[in-house]
């Protein structure tokens, strides 16, 4: 059977962009399935370049671009503008869309799938989040995997690979080099660091989930740079250690988010991940949670994963996602965390262990849990609202302490512990 031509055009030839060049050229996968995909240009912003793997005609124009018959886009320059133009521009060409941009997805999800929607054809991003592991199909297109009222997740690898790296003993700084090194991390990861590209990649769960308008903004972010390397100690010292975890409770009878270190059970699944390894946990109501897990980066995983979408869409197969209608959190919902147990550490305090537990009692988040570790004293505390801990912790603030508030995750959270 000869295989038919499919003209691909690449928005974007930096590590993704080459990266799928090279593995459609070189591999077998869609041949085998009738589909000879060809690069036919790549919009970069400069020609000069040195690029590595298959040649491709590179233009700096966006005209240029769509100046070429073209049966599909792919999206990998990164960024809003003129990433959202560009695609906007292709869907209303006609031209089906696969991007792997969290960026953009995040922020004009809502647009590009309507315009996507007019226009009736494709926009495929299961590469936007959890790179190497091709899922949002589950939650876009499946009716009861795509119902969860709870997303908690290690959404950006290499803030989890600086948790590892602290938690392990060794220094922020250290552990940055190293994850730049590796090339786990830019030498600009501000967007990793602070927890931006987390929220990004939660906010587009979100709107699969139902809740379409939030925009990162809306959510709590904090970064893992906020913890301590001695909260680790105390981390351990309370049967737990500490992830950079994003979450968003759907439940309408506690909902919240929350992206930012969390203090995470031994026996929860989040604790045994390690390294770039990312992972996701959907889960509704009291059934056992459904767990995706797999590599969160890399230009080869998120080109295997761009190359799926592109299968998909040109065998026919891909179905935009059903969204709305599940959820009935608003962005407004999302702006705090939900009601639950908490991690509570004050450091260069001027009380004792038993003067923080009075405290704690007083303010009506009584500690489970209460520990004294190298002059760090710190408690896990019995569920509560948001509120009510940030203001017990706040007066702790007010004296002059040096406080973290932290929310814990444990593996039975999303049942029994709403208020
Ligand atoms: N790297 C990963 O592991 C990974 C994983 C999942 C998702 N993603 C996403 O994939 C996308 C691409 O990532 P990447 O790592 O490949 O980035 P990258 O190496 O920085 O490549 C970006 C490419 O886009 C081009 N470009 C950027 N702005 C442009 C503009 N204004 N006009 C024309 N061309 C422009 C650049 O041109 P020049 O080459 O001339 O600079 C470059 O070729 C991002 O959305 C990223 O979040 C990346």
């Amino acid at each position: 059977v000869e295989a038919a031509v499919c003209r691909i055009g690449l928005l974007g030839f930096g590590r993704v962009g080459q990266a799928v060049a090279a593995l459609a050229a070189s591999s077998n996968q869609l041949g085998d399935r009738g589909i000879d995909a060809r690069v036919v240009t790549a919009l970069v912003r400069d020609p000069g370049k040195p690029r590595s793997g298959a040649r491709v005609p590179l233009g700096t124009s966006v005209r240029g671009f769509f100046d070429r018959p073209l049966d599909l886009a792919i999206e990998v320059m990164g960024g809003v503008d003129p990433a959202y133009a560009c695609v906007r521009q292709a869907l209303e060409s006609g031209i089906p869309v696969v991007t792997a941009n969290k960026s953009l997805m995040a922020a004009k999800g809502e647009e590009l799938r309507a315009a996507a929607a007019r226009a009736g054809v494709a926009l495929a991003y299961d590469a936007a989040v959890l790179a190497g592991v091709p899922f949002i199909g589950a939650l876009a297109r499946r009716p009861f995997a795509g119902a969860p009222d709870r997303i908690t997740g290690i959404l950006n690898g290499t803030s989890h690979f600086l948790a590892c790296a602290l938690a392990a003993g060794r220094s922020f700084d250290d552990a940055l080099a190293e994850a730049i090194e590796r090339g786990y991390a830019e030498p600009d990861c501000s967007a990793d660091v602070s927890g931006r590209d987390a929220a990004e990649k939660l906010t587009i769960l979100a709107h699969l989930a139902g809740c379409r308008h939030l925009v990162p903004g809306d959510l709590p972010v904090f970064g893992i740079d906020a913890v301590h390397a001695a909260d680790f100690d105390v981390a351990r010292a309370l049967g737990a250690t500490i992830k950079p975890i994003a979450s968003a409770s759907f439940d309408p009878g506690n909902p919240g988010a929350w992206v930012g270190p969390a203090l995470v059970d031994v026996n929860h699944p989040a604790a045994s991940s390690r390294g770039v390894h990312n992972f996701v946990e959907l889960r509704e109501g009291d059934r056992a949670p459904v767990t995706f897990a797999g590599p969160g980066a890399g230009p080869d995983v998120t080109a295997r994963t761009i190359l799926d979408d592109v299968a998909e869409i040109l065998a026919g197969a891909w179905r935009a996602p059903a969204i709305g209608g599940r959820s009935a959190a608003r962005p407004a919902d999302l702006r705090q965390p939900p009601a639950g147990a908490w991690y509570l550490r004050a450091r260069h305090a001027s009380f004792g262990v038993e003067d923080f537990a009075e405290h704690l009692a007083v303010h009506r988040v009584p500690a489970l849990r209460l520990v004294s570790v190298g002059g760090a004293i710190a408690a896990r505390t019995t569920p509560a609202p948001w509120h009510t801990v940030r203001a017990a912790a706040d007066v702790l603030t007010s004296g002059g302490a040096d406080v973290l508030l932290l929310p814990v995750m444990d593996a039975t959270e999303a049942n029994d512990e709403r208020r």
